[in-house]
């Protein structure tokens, strides 16, 4: 059961709703003044009442029962103290009889999601910068699927363009085969950086030539250009086999070239396009936007184009509930403006178009990803990460076995929850230091109080018990209550497009559960309390998992 919902259901505001209270129940700092709280200087404003007035009217109303034992109103909050013992039974057995899937719901059922992920470029480096829209995007993915939703995975690859026209061009007259074919992307992206610095203009044209080539299907140049892609394919499928990320299409810029056309003559039907200096254009200026280039006076499309194509086409393959773009910030203005155009078309579903905006990540060092200078490969990142997360488990604990797979999941660990931790919207700074460390507020922390649960119940060797009348402490009564809240943790997470919100709870429940082990005895404890405690540890080492899950985060069991 939702207690915080129960409880919301009993409290009646006039001219307030329901739902505006709901969301607004808190946990008071500490459990001597109450398990839950409602602040209510919010409505003061609504009720022209002093929030202390409000508290103390709303305690004489409400009824207390045998699930809310207690009502205070203090200092403009009401207070409510619940039985804990009910609910502390209630969580544990739903827990440890729903295992993995505690937290799962159905409230998807029926719907699909579209989410546009990662969108790698083909030929060119996958950088730092991929990082926060490729875990973002997954876990995302992983959360919807949890809540019931029908996901599709797209990776809208960035595989059309004149740059590929270059990039042919330096092949063959610096490339080779086999350095290609050894050096993989990074022999690719260095032929297309050699081109970028010493390119004559006899070169230029026939890039532009190239690319003519390979927009009018000849074999020879897209044969080159396909061997480039699968190059690139498979060498960020490296990548997201360690981070735990999955795709169900491909389908990128490309596959768009010849589902624009139909787009193009809807919007000149619905006369919406105009013609600006020989391009065609819908003009925005209405709504307060430059306008979208639709297509260039040489009569070439552009990304909107093809991102116009790809909306219509995922509306008509997959019917979505919501289509949701995961990509930079630095790209709001394309997604306002092609929403914008999809909306004037008189589709009812541009209202079900989300951009899920993120932050720039850049290195503590202060080297960035840029268009020629210092690239900051995601893979080197990884790799140094696990290399460090190697180090500190050879320093902490040199006797553990299989140290190489527990790095692997801590380094790992440690770069998807750096980049999830924060509100998305925030530029990061990424610090190894930092995202390793045991202390702070890290997946290493989280990782490590998982293992710490895992050895206590190991040690107990006996099969868990829920007793039946446990009257739970206070440190015991917190984890419960965290506990209990992380269905509606994910229900929050989703409805925000906000993995963080899953992160920090893990974090919580973790530092909730470690305040509870260095105060209380769980193996030398005796009856009740010991099964209590056990079943508490086991509860708690679940949860976090299929929290860290849901990031695509894996818990060894040692650490
Ligand atoms: N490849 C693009 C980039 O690197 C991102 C694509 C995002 N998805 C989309 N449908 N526009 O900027």
């Amino acid at each position: 059961m939702d207690y915080k919902k129960y409880i919301a259901q009993r409290i009646k505001i006039q001219g307030v709703e329901e739902q505006e209270i709901y969301p607004n129940i808190v946990f008071p700092p500490n459990s001597e003044m109450g398990d839950y709280a409602l602040p209510c200087f919010k409505f003061a404003k609504v009720l022209r009442k002093s929030p202390v007035m409000i508290a103390e009217t709303l305690k004489e109303r409400y009824k207390t029962d045998e699930i809310v034992t207690e009502v205070s109103a203090v200092n403009g909050y009401l207070n409510f103290k619940i039985n804990k013992v009910g609910l502390a039974t209630e969580v544990l057995n739903k827990i440890l009889s729903e295992k993995e899937s505690y937290g799962s719901s159905k409230v998807g059922a029926g719907k699909t999601i579209c989410i546009d992920y990662s969108s790698v470029n083909i030929a060119k480096p996958f950088h730092i910068g991929h990082l926060s829209t490729t875990v973002i995007g997954s876990s995302l993915y992983k959360l919807f699927s949890f809540l019931g939703y029908k996901v599709v995975g797209i990776n809208h690859l960035g595989d059309y363009g004149t740059q590929f026209g270059k990039l042919i061009c330096a092949y063959k007259h610096w490339g080779n085969a086999e350095d290609v074919e050894k050096g993989g992307i990074h022999a690719i992206n260095d032929l297309y950086v050699r081109f970028n610095n010493e390119a004559d203009s006899q070169m230029e044209s026939e890039a532009r030539q190239y690319f003519r080539l390979i927009e009018s299907g000849d074999k020879g140049a897209n044969e080159i250009f396909e061997w480039f892609k699968s190059l690139t394919l498979k060498y960020v499928q490296g990548i997201y086999d360690k981070l735990n990320v999955k795709f169900d299409s491909f389908a990128g810029e490309r596959f768009f070239s010849d589902k624009m056309q139909p787009v193009i003559d809807e919007l000149r039907a619905k006369n919406l396009l105009k013609e600006s200096d020989g391009a065609q254009i819908v003009d925005l200026e209405k709504y307060g936007m430059p306008p979208c280039l639709i297509l260039r006076s040489d009569g070439a499309s552009l990304y909107a184009t093809r991102d116009l194509a790809a909306a219509y086409y995922r509306k008509n393959t997959y019917d979505f509930y919501k289509c949701l773009y995961v990509v930079a910030y630095q790209q709001n203005l394309h997604f306002q403006q092609l929403f914008k155009v999809i909306e004037l078309m008189g589709n009812k579903w541009a209202k079900d178009l989300v951009h899920v905006p993120y932050g720039m990540v850049s290195l503590e060092d202060g080297a960035m990803s840029t268009r020629k200078g210092k690239v900051v490969w995601l893979e080197d990142v990884i790799n140094k990460c696990i290399e460090k997360a190697y180090n500190v488990i050879e320093e902490k604990n040199p006797e553990l076995e299989n140290k190489d797979e527990i790095a692997e999941k801590v380094g790992v660990g440690a770069v998807i929850f750096g980049a999830l931790y924060n509100n998305k919207i925030k530029d990061i700074v990424f610090s190894y230091d930092k995202v390793l460390s045991f202390e702070g507020e890290t997946s290493v922390y989280v990782q490590y109080t998982c293992a710490r649960a895992n050895s206590v119940i190991n040690k107990s060797g006996v099969k868990t018990k829920i007793p039946e009348n446990y009257q739970p402490n206070c440190a015991e009564t917190e984890v419960i209550k965290q506990l209990a809240d992380f269905t509606d943790t994910l229900l929050d997470s989703a409805e925000k497009y906000e993995p963080s919100y899953i992160a920090r709870y893990a974090v919580d429940l973790a530092q909730k559960y470690n305040k509870f082990y260095i105060e209380n005895k769980i193996l030398t404890a005796e009856g009740d309390m010991k099964d209590f405690r056990l079943a508490l540890t086991e509860a708690t080492l679940q949860t976090l998992k299929n929290a860290l899950s849901l990031l695509g985060i894996g818990v060894p069991n040692k650490m």
